[in-house]
Formats: C-alpha cells, structure tokens, sequence
C-alpha cells in the first residue's frame, strides 16, 4: 500500500517549521515578520543555478535527488527568502507515469505523442502501485532537502489538469490553449478523461511531496487564464479539485495560481483552495473583493524588476500596502522570475520586505 502517513522526521511533525513566518501568513495568523518568496527562485537568474544544471538535461536534474536538492536550496542559501520550493517541473510525473516528454531549453515541454482521441486516453498509463514506486526519486529529493532546510518551509507543487492538458493535447506549448479548449467543446467526454487522469498523476505527485517533507503545497495552473469562467467552472474545476484533495487529509496549506486569472479567483478557490495566489494584473485589495476569506500570495510586476530601485521599491510598498487588506499576505511575483533577473534585484526586494512593519 501507498505510504499515507508523514514521514518520521518531517518538519511539521519535529515543530522544525512551527515558528515559519510563510506558514503563519499561509493560516491567516500574524507573522513575525512579511514572508516572501519567488516563483521560479531557482533557475537561470542565479550562476551556481547554471553552473550545477551545466551538462544536464533538465528532467535528468529533476530525477536526480542530490542535484534537485541542492538547486531547491540554492534561492535560500542566497536570498534568505521564506519558502524554498521544490526543484522539479509540472511534467515531471507525467513522464513517471510513463509518457515520452522532454524538456526543451527556450521551449518547454514536448510530448512524443499528442493526446486528442478517446483512443489516446484509453491508452494511458495505467495509474498503479508501479507509478507510486516512480516517484521515489522525488521523496528522496524532497527528505534530502527538508533534511537540509532547517526552519525554512519546503513548498511542494504540481500542475493543474487544465495547464497540463494544454500541453499534452498540442504535443508542446501553444500561444492560447486552443486545443484543449476546443477537445473540451467538440468532445467532452475525450476531454474528461484526459483531466481525470491528470488530476490523479498531479495529486499523488503533490501527495508524495508533503509525505515526504513539505510543509505546504502550490497547485499552478499558469494557463487557465485563457478558459472563460463558465468553461472553467464546466470543464476543469472538478479536476484541480481532486488534484487537491488527494492531499486534503494532511496538514498544509493548499496555494492555488493561474497567470491572468483574475475572473477565475473564486471558482479556483472553491476547488479547496486555502491560500490564492494572484498575478500582477489585479491589485490585492481588489482581489481581497473576491476572495476575502482566503489570505493571499503575490503579486509584484516581474516587468519592474529591472527599474531603477526608487520605482521597484514604491511599487513593492504598493504591494506590501494593499496586502495588508488580506487576511494573510505572502508577497511574491506575479508570475515566475524572469532568467535575465538580476540577483541583486531579488535580494532587496527580500531585505526590504522583511524590513517591513507586519500589518
Ligand atoms: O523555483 C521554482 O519555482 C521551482 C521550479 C519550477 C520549475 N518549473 C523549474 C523549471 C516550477 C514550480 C515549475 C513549474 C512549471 N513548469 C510551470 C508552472 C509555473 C509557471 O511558470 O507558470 C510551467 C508552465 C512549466 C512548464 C515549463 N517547464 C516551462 C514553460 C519551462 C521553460 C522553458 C524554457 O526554457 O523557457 C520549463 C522548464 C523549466 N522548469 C526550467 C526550470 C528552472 C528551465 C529549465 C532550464 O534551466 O533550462
């Protein structure tokens, strides 16, 4: 049987994480000081990022624990951030569950075999104890991190069906999803199938995560911005819903985020969501009208990161004063870190946050 406890030594369970400032905002509790953390902190901004990932092919990193670990911990050695998050890709259980893909530099990922006919869903993998054994490189990567990581919490992740699903349908990536919008109107019961079986490899992808050592989770589905809510409501709601309750009986906080996905907020939050993330397109005391139960993630403009410091930071301000209408803020980027990010950037936006009054 699939392990469904907590592993021995895990940071929720020692209290290693109990005084996290990330955790407290993530719960609506107040911190001690404004948590903050970037989506995509590890990556191509940092040099010892490149120079560990040099000759290695991006999944072969993923796959690899002692290498996974050690560029999740490269954002928190440097920046002093709140979070680390976990150093994988969205893709990465779907190629444990057996499917060709890779990830190409500059691209993204690429599928050997389109997904589009109920043929093709009757044809996937089949989700069993073989896939759960899969995953262990990634507990290993995780407990080799958490091991590693002190008080700071671990962030587990996984792609949403819908974002997945965009990439699957198509073979690769795409300007605006259209062939997974269009399989969900011409034929939604291939499209169904296709979700659901998303959810499940996303949700144990998550699950494996927190048993292993994450102390809270980040559903990201980056693209649901281009679905209409109706078709979001209709088509994908259900399917993020699993992925997060394959995760609902642990102790986390559960994030939930999509790029342009203001008109979304309260149909991605009714999917069990405990934290929403917003991107820099919607101000926080705005998004705190939709979403006001819920504390919030986000959302500084990744375009003002290469103004000059005076702009960044009234920006920043900006930000760190309209999060403080939410019952709980985690400041963050409003979508990933960009690669040609300088650094240095990211470094005081992180010493002027923790310098910040608690609101
Ligand atoms: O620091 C972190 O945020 C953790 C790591 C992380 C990666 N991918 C590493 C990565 C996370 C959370 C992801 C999620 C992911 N992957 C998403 C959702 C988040 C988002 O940005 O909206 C999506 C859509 C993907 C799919 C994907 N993987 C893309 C679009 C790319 C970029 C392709 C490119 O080269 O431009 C990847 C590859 C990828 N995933 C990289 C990293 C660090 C770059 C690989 C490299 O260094 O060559």
């Amino acid at each position: 049987m699939p392990q469904s406890q907590l592993i021995d030594g895990h940071p929720l369970l020692t209290g290693a994480v109990a005084d996290s400032p990330l955790l407290a905002a993530y719960r609506g509790d107040v911190p001690s000081r404004r948590p903050v953390w970037f989506m995509r902190q590890a990556g191509r901004s940092l040099p010892e990022y490149r120079e560990t990932r040099a000759g290695t092919d991006m999944l072969d990193a993923c796959l690899t624990p002692e290498l996974a670990a050690e560029i999740t911990l490269q954002p928190v050695r440097r920046y002093g951030v709140d979070a680390a998050i976990f150093f994988s890709d969205i893709v990465v259980p779907l190629k444990l569950a057996g499917l060709e893909v890779s990830i190409q530099p500059g691209i993204g990922p690429v599928f050997a075999r389109p997904i589009r006919t109920m043929a093709d869903v009757e044809a996937l993998p089949e989700l069993d104890e073989d896939f759960i054994r899969a995953l262990t490189p990634v507990a290993q990567a995780v407990a080799l991190t958490t091991a590693q990581l002190g008080g700071t919490p671990l962030i587990g992740f996984a792609g949403a069906p819908f974002t997945l699903a965009a990439y699957m349908v198509e073979g690769k990536a795409s300007r605006d999803h259209l062939g997974a919008r269009r399989l969900m109107a011409e034929a939604p019961d291939v499209w169904a199938g296709l979700a659901a079986w998303v959810a499940e490899v996303s949700g144990w992808f998550l699950r494996t995560q927190v048993l292993a050592g994450a102390s809270a989770v980040q559903l990201f589905d980056s693209w649901a911005g281009s679905l209409s809510t109706a078709d979001y409501e209709k088509f994908c709601q259900a399917a993020s819903a699993r992925v997060f309750e394959l995760v609902s009986d642990l102790p986390v906080p559960r994030v939930h985020f999509a790029a342009n996905g203001a008109h979304l907020l309260a149909p991605m939050a009714a999917t069990g969501a405990t934290v929403m993330g917003v991107d820099y397109r919607l101000p926080l005391d705005e998004a705190v009208l939709e979403v006001g139960h819920l504390p919030l993630q986000g959302n500084i403009n990744p375009a003002y990161l290469t103004a000059p410091w005076e702009t960044l930071r009234e920006h920043v301000d900006d930000v760190l004063m309209r999060g403080a209408h939410a019952s709980g803020h985690v400041v963050n980027l409003g979508h990933g870190v960009p690669p040609d990010t300088d650094p240095d950037v990211l470094q005081r936006i992180v010493d002027h946050v923790h310098d910040a009054p608690v609101a």
